[in-house]
């Protein structure tokens, strides 16, 4: 949505929901509409044909919905017997929830450095990393990026772990022709409402190719079971509602026409923001990034927000505190210093609007305001 400042003035927000809301209005409030009526609220066929459509989307034979992403990624270790005494290998350079889903299964998170370019898991850092203990790789598909899979699947098979896609921020993206979701063992998605698929609310889903496996997690989400009362395991209540599923439903047909909408916005992006003063994101040759965020590195990161955020144009830090320096991670004991590369991105890393409503005017404004700020410092 163009939001007026003054007579001559747009704001650039970072993302805006209301805008892709109003361009499907009649066919999500029929869908709502719809499952009301029909009253099923909880599981029913909006979840079941989500459940088919999404996994035919992502390529893969299985997909079971659950509550959000961060229960997916806790679910998958749960249901692969991944648990105390285990060490899963993944990155500090995330969104808290795939360390949480970690400890939650009762494993220990151990981060490794990014690849400076991608900002994604460096493969020579998981390799360097494994122990006896290790038993699992999350490769998180940052800002829509894929990971290196090849590399990352290579190492898994020759020391037998498990890789699990944290694909939250990458639903439809590619890699060597293949979408996310169907390189690893498994892979979570979150549907929180501003991601590129995103809910009106929270959601999730687990994605696979092996059936086994996604059956299982399907029992664990939903109490441990199979029929109505009875129980194989403790499990958990995690399930996607029908409402969110009717709604993703309606996204999910609109899903590549907005990412080629994001990519769009991304080569103009990559075309006019000057790249002898800002670093520009890296993009891997068989990779097909489908820019959930896009991400620039910069000096002096709070003058650059704020001379861009008097000129309506409003950016974000993913993410500011690496995870090794979180307070909610100082029993690990891990020092300063230690992740090199993630405690430099940190600092500089600015996300810039990026959404698929994002007009030619938006962008051209996103656009002058980064060139004008380096011709006037
Ligand atoms: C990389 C990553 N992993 C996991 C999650 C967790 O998803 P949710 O918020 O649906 O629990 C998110 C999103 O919030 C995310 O960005």
């Amino acid at each position: 949505m163009l939001i007026s400042n003054t007579k001559h003035e747009i704001t650039v927000p970072l993302n805006d929901l209301t805008a892709q809301y109003i361009s499907i209005k009649s066919e999500i409030d029929s869908a709502i509409e719809r499952t009301i009526s029909s009253t099923a609220f909880i599981g029913g066929e909006e979840v079941k044909q989500f459940e088919k459509e999404f996994a035919d989307y992502c390529e893969v034979k299985a997909c079971t919905s659950v509550g959000n992403g961060t229960d997916a990624l806790y679910l998958v270790l749960r249901a692969l017997g991944i648990g105390e005494g285990d060490e899963v290998i993944t990155v500090a350079h995330t969104f808290i929830a795939t360390a949480e889903a970690i400890s939650l299964a009762g494993a220990h998170p151990v981060f490794v450095d990014i690849c400076e370019d991608t900002m994604l898991i460096d493969p020579d850092a998981v390799e360097a990393a494994i122990t006896s203990r290790t038993r699992a790789i999350i490769a998180v598909h940052l800002y829509g990026q894929p990971c290196n899979m090849t590399r990352l699947m290579d190492i898994a098979k020759r020391h037998s772990l498990k890789v699990i896609e944290d694909a939250a921020q990458a639903h439809g993206a590619y890699t060597q022709g293949q979408r996310v979701g169907s390189l690893g063992d498994a892979a979570c998605f979150s549907f929180y409402p501003g991601k590129n698929l995103g809910a009106y609310g929270d959601g999730g889903a687990v994605v696979s190719q092996n059936e086994a496996l996604i059956e299982r997690i399907r029992m664990l989400a939903n109490h441990g079971r199979l029929e109505k009362y009875l129980h194989q395991v403790e499990g958990v209540n995690s399930r996607l509602d029908g409402l969110q599923a009717s709604i993703l439903r309606v996204k999910l047909k609109y899903i590549d026409k907005w990412n080629n909408l994001r990519q769009k916005h991304a080569v103009a992006y990559l075309k006019s923001l000057p790249d002898s003063k800002v670093t520009l994101p890296t993009i891997q040759p068989e990779a097909r990034s489908v820019w959930h965020l896009f991400v620039i590195r910069v000096k002096n990161r709070e003058q650059f927000q704020d001379y861009l955020k008097k000129r309506g144009v409003f950016t974000g830090i993913h993410y500011p505190i690496p995870l090794h320096r979180q307070p909610a991670y100082q029993h690990l004991k891990i020092s300063e210093g230690s992740l090199p590369i993630t405690e430099k991105v940190a600092e500089e890393i600015v996300s810039l609007p990026m959404y698929p409503e994002l007009t030619h005017e938006m962008r051209n404004r996103v656009i002058n305001s980064v060139n004008s700020y380096y011709s006037h410092s």
